[in-house]
């Protein structure tokens, strides 16, 4: 059993400020602050520029757009993009989710309610159930449903046409989805990480919206503490504020924003604990990797899938961590990071 570790109620707090999953107070949050059109959906430029094309080929043709999968990390923007699409085609949005489809009864109730056009944005589509998504493919192709009407040797199936619709896929777990499923999206788009002037502009919007008193240079230190996703930016964002407000005069000073940040135990890169748990246990347990995932997860008592869709992009994005075909392992710039001076076979272990 891995040794039991107290966690400081500060580390709970960056826990909790730095997930880049939603919680209850971002899912009002989230829409206060969510762009409605191209122009303030800030970064992410290549998947802008194909969507421009895309939507204006299938208004030329008169025709819905294809099937859209969009995958990526938490809290970079999927729900927004798929509302965007929406209303730049000007069709409905009809929103469900992958585990809220139970059987293929729901799904056929979903469908045939839907109007030439619309766009039926199903998030977390990995969770999707086999037989359903089976149900989905002569939908998605064909727009039609095969229904099976009784049962045994008299069992025949029927025919149910549907309406010309749109499905948007939204998930973080891109590898869980099965290859026939992914063909039949017309184009998939992977969205990426930000950049820091970016995220700055995100937090200018934000504080414009709600009428934050925000410094050019504190919205640089924010910026940089925010694991560059716009959703832990705006939550950041939320606390400064807070803390401004008790602390000072409402103004989010560079001084302000880093004792509040230091407050919430977010380091300098924007890990939070457990980033540098995974980064500690690999070292010290694992001397460094390569190590599987779930000896990973079972030395910082964590679900794989969360250090799989959450921790590890973030650390893979700056560079911390490798994934190499027998492991995760520990670079020079994640030793560097906690102070440690990396050992002299890293180079052969990252071959
Ligand atoms: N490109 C952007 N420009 C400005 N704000 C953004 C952008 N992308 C996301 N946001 C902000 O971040 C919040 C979270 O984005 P969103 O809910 O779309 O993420 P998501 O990828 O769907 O996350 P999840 O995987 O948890 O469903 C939005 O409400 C919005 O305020
Ligand atoms: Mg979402």
């Amino acid at each position: 059993m891995p040794e039991e570790r107290i966690i400081t109620p500060s580390e709970k707090n960056s826990a909790s400020a730095l997930r880049a999953t939603a919680d209850k107070e971002d899912k009002v949050f989230d829409v206060t602050l969510r762009p409605t059109s191209l122009l303030e959906y800030f970064g992410q430029q290549p998947i802008k520029d194909n969507l421009l094309i895309f939507m204006a080929a299938a208004k030329q043709r008169k025709e819905p757009i294809e099937h859209v999968l969009l995958y990526g990390p938490p809290g970079l923007g999927k729900t927004t993009l798929a509302h965007i699409i929406a209303r730049e085609m000007g069709v409905n949005i009809r929103v469900t989710s992958g585990p809220a489809i139970e059987r293929a009864g729901d799904l056929a109730a979903i469908l045939t309610n839907l109007q030439d056009g619309d766009i039926l944005f199903i998030d977390e589509i990995h969770r999707l159930n086999k037989v359903i998504e089976e149900v989905l493919y002569p939908a998605m192709e064909d727009y039609a449903l095969d229904i099976i009407i009784g049962k045994g040797p008299s069992a025949r199936t029927l025919r149910l046409d549907l309406p010309k619709f749109t499905i948007i896929g939204a998930t973080t777990r891109y590898n869980l989805l099965s290859s026939p499923f992914r063909d039949r999206f017309g184009a998939t788009w992977r969205l990426d990480y930000y950049n820091f002037p970016e995220i700055e502009q995100i937090l200018k919007r934000s504080s414009r919206i709600l009428n934050i008193d925000l410094l050019e240079e504190a919205a640089k230190l924010i910026a940089r503490r925010s694991r560059l996703t716009p959703r832990i930016a705006n939550r950041l964002l939320k606390r400064v504020r807070d803390f401004a407000q008790v602390k000072g005069n409402g103004q989010i000073t560079t001084e302000l924003a880093g004792e509040a940040l230091k407050l919430m135990a977010v380091d300098n890169q924007g890990l939070d604990y457990l980033d540098r748990r995974i980064l500690e246990a690999i070292i010290e347990k694992f001397k460094g990797g390569p190590v599987g995932l779930n000896s990973v997860a079972a030395a910082v008592q964590e679900e794989e899938g969360t250090i799989e869709e959450i921790y590890e992009p973030y650390l893979m994005q700056l560079g911390f961590i490798m994934r190499t075909p027998r492991g995760r392992v520990v670079t020079e710039l994640g030793y560097k990071h906690l102070g440690l001076v990396a050992p002299a076979e890293l180079q052969n272990k990252l071959l």
